[in-house]
């Protein structure tokens, strides 16, 4: 059976990673044909490096990537059990992120294809997360991605491999920042997006009337900077805050945030059902760090149940940052004859 091996490094933001997959060629002529298996899967946090400054710090993210990424990317190789003049390709993510990290990522891919006389892949992160549940869940296009991280906040259509329809963004806060700047200003640690989740738990979600900014308008895009600034307004009124205030402030926040997912979701999938009318259980992958928190894919679910779509919810540890998601993507892209010239550039912004 004919199958590729790739090597993927992630470094565009505060996780240094590297992984190896093997994907099964399209051709392969058996019921692995396009699948994929993780063979090595490294991921180290730079979350503690962080946590004192409330938010990722790029030039302290740039610097802890180059001390950890060449022992990372060794250890996802001994792992594997490869060598890398067995690899096929090399892939990094090239961008969209900070700088810095991307940079080293970036460089460190090139050096491995330039000395290895293996061909490089530059990955779009966000390309990452769209198709990860290929290679878990077996999505095939088209299908929804709704994305939502420290970073990102989206709704994709995806098509093919490089091939993207972005439906909606946020047009200020992407939603793990508004949920960490929300935890922050109640006095939460960071990364704030589970502290909030976690004090929801015990809160009131009726008892402050918060605004559902972008609710019901047209198109799919998101607006969460208001919603925080109301969360502020309403615990200034209250300050100083009880333990059950900030249960009730952070019950209320997360509501609102179920509601706003919920309206554009929900218009998503009618869309998508319009366009798409053969395909008779849409899917929703979602991806992100924030999509790990149950009260939303709880609404989802209740969202996707009521349009006979389906929610695809890769395991958690790859819908965060990873290296995994890098190499698929170069592999999915690799598999089509993609790659790059070794002085590709690396892009802090770029729009799938
Ligand atoms: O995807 P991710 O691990 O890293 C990037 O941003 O790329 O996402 C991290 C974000 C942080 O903003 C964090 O607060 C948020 O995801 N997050 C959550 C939860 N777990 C992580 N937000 C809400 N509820 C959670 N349970
Ligand atoms: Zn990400």
């Amino acid at each position: 059976v004919r199958a590729m091996i790739v090597l993927g490094i992630e470094t565009s933001c505060d996780e240094t990673a590297a992984a190896v997959v093997r994907r099964y060629d399209d051709t392969s002529g058996d019921e692995r044909s396009g699948q994929g298996e993780i063979l090595s899967n490294v991921v180290l946090s730079q979350i503690e490096d962080h946590a004192a400054y409330g938010g990722v710090v790029p030039e302290i993210a740039a610097r802890a990537h180059v001390e950890a990424l060449d022992g990372i990317i060794k250890t996802a190789m001994a792992e594997a059990g490869m060598r890398f003049d067995q690899l096929d390709a090399v892939a990094a993510t090239s961008g969209p992120g900070l700088i810095g990290g991307v940079l080293i990522g970036l460089m460190s891919a090139k050096a491995i294809a330039a000395a290895h006389d293996l061909p490089l892949i530059a990955v779009n992160h966000l390309e990452g997360h769209a198709l990860t549940a290929r290679l878990t869940n077996n999505a095939p296009f088209p299908h929804l991605i709704l994305l939502v991280s420290g970073g990102h906040s989206q709704i994709l259509l995806v098509k093919g491999v490089g091939d993207y329809e972005r439906w909606g963004t946020t047009i200020d806060d992407a939603l793990g920042e508004a949920f960490d700047k929300t935890a922050k200003l109640l006095g939460l640690p960071y990364p704030g997006g589970p502290e909030v989740e976690k004090a929801a738990l015990n809160g009131d979600s009726k008892r402050f009337a918060l605004p559902r900014s972008m609710k019901g308008r047209d198109g799919y895009d998101f607006s969460f900077s208001g919603l925080k600034s109301a969360v502020r307004r309403e615990a200034e009124k209250i300050a100083p805050l009880s333990d059950q205030d900030i249960a009730d402030l952070c019950a209320s926040f997360q509501a609102a945030i179920c509601d706003i997912l919920a309206d554009r979701i929900d218009k998503a999938l009618v869309t998508f059902s319009e366009r798409f009318p053969e395909k008779k259980e849409p899917q929703l992958v979602v991806a992100g760090g924030v999509a790990s928190n149950k009260a939303i894919r709880a609404t989802l679910d209740t969202v996707l149940a009521k349009r006979g779509a389906k929610l695809v919810a890769p395991p958690i540890k790859l819908c965060t940052d990873n290296g995994v998601m890098i190499a698929w993507a170069g592999a999915e892209r690799f598999a089509l004859g993609m790659s790059d010239p070794l002085d590709a550039p690396a892009r802090p912004r770029w729009p799938l």
